[in-house]
């Protein structure tokens, strides 16, 4: 692929490396990008911004405040229309900026409003590239699904020889390419994800949940999104932000998550089931709140529907996909699963192991299709877990 007719925005921050943001920007211009270059507060202290201006034969975004661009908020602008958005080269202060939200210069402001696919490539001392709080603000710009391009090992600014130098401008292009070929692979894929727990009421105070967060589910419809698919999203009750550009689908009880599916169903290309759909639910709801009586109260529960399996029974060409949360033989039990929901992939997570599945931001999971088909991946990000089921959706799929 080239960079034909995509429009990008370049974000330079105050980094030695930034004269090879110059020569990012060139070969970008050479692809046939259009590119905006926005400039931190000082990282004009190392390349001006006419340099940028000639090579992209646009004005540089560098002031907030006083400029003609920043009076009509070209920043918003600029960002609102682009494809992609490259930081490079991101100093320690910068990916802090970045991961903590911060709006005080022309590029974090600019980061901030913009919504679609974002790459960082971190450059700066081997040190303050190893240091924990570095390493954190990575991991959450990591866990929004931003791209990090890690940099190279070699010889620093500062004399030393370390892992710290802005990775090479040809492996930066190749990342931005990379990103923009999945900006729009799922065009045309209607996917319908559940996520979230669910919650049965046993009066009108009380109810039986579990801790799912949603984290895992509200990545894939985001990815999905991202990737140019259309999504519908039925979401248990969570803290998390309705996502923008989804349909989304909120309930409660599993009878109702079951209701939504089954109706969602036949106009879907695919369902993925991340839901902790609870599996009782009180018999009867009390009308009044039970009083306490210092007596043991005694709850009749009975099972919840199994939406899977329902959703099997009326599937036609729907590419399925469950997940298994497993304390114990994980990869025996996910298969069974797999065989008796009839579904076309199970995504199994040992619930044991300690950092990992609810509430978590990462997860290591297996991904299991038949007994021949199993890939156990490394502990990830959700973001990037999700990119892989995506990518073994878009496999599969059978469209109608
Ligand atoms: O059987 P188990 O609950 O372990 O299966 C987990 C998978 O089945 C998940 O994908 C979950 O969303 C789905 N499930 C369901 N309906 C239920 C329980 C689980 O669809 N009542």
């Amino acid at each position: 692929m080239t960079l034909k007719d995509k429009k990008i925005v370049l974000g330079v921050s105050a980094g030695i490396a930034a004269y090879k943001a110059a020569e990012l920007l060139r070969l970008m211009v050479r692809e046939g990008a259009d590119v905006f270059v926005a400039m931190s507060a000082n990282a004009g202290q190392f390349v001006t911004p006419l340099t940028f201006q000639a090579l992209s034969g646009h004005p540089v975004y560098s002031e907030v405040f006083g400029s003609a661009a920043s009076a009509s908020m070209e920043h918003i602008r600029a960002a609102e229309g682009a494809d992609l958005l490259v930081v490079a080269p991101a100093t320690a202060n910068c990916v802090a900026k970045l991961a903590n939200g911060h709006a005080d210069d022309a590029l974090s402001t600019l980061f901030l409003a913009f919504a679609g696919p974002a790459i960082v490539a971190p450059a700066m001392n081997d040190k303050m590239y190893a240091n924990p709080a570095v390493q954190e603000n990575i991991a959450k710009l990591k866990s929004r699904g931003v791209r990090i391009v890690e940099p190279e090992t070699g010889e620093l600014a500062c004399g030393v020889v370390g892992m710290g130098r802005l990775a090479d401008p040809l492996r930066i292009v190749e990342e931005v390419k990379k990103r923009l070929a999945r900006a729009a692979d799922l065009a045309g894929l209607r996917l319908l994800v559940t996520a979230g727990p669910t919650r049965e009421p046993i009066d009108p105070v009380r109810y039986i949940t579990n801790p799912s967060s949603g984290k895992m589910g509200y990545a894939i419809a985001g990815q999905a999104r991202d990737r140019g698919a259309m999504v519908t999203l039925i979401s248990g009750p969570t803290y998390l932000p309705k996502p923008d550009g989804i349909e989304f689908l909120p309930c409660q009880k599993a009878s109702e998550m079951l209701d939504l599916t089954l109706a969602r169903l036949p106009e879907c290309d695919a369902l993925v089931m991340t839901a902790a759909v609870g599996d009782f639910a009180p018999e009867s709801v009390r009308k009044e709140k039970i009083k306490k009586s210092g007596e043991p109260l005694v709850l009749k529960l009975s099972p919840t529907p199994d939406i899977l399996l329902e959703a099997s029974k009326i599937k036609t060409r729907q590419y399925m996909v469950g997940f298994a949360a497993e304390s114990q033989n994980l990869v025996q039990s996910a298969l069974e699963k797999l065989r008796k929901k009839r579904l076309d992939l199970i995504v199994a997570n040992d619930i044991s192991a300690p950092g990992i599945g609810f509430q978590s931001d990462y997860n290591q999971v297996t991904i299991i299709a038949g007994e021949s088909d199993i890939e156990r991946l490394p502990l990830l990000p959700k973001t990037e877990v999700a990119g892989v089921i995506l990518d073994r959706i878009k496999a599969g799929v059978r469209k109608g």
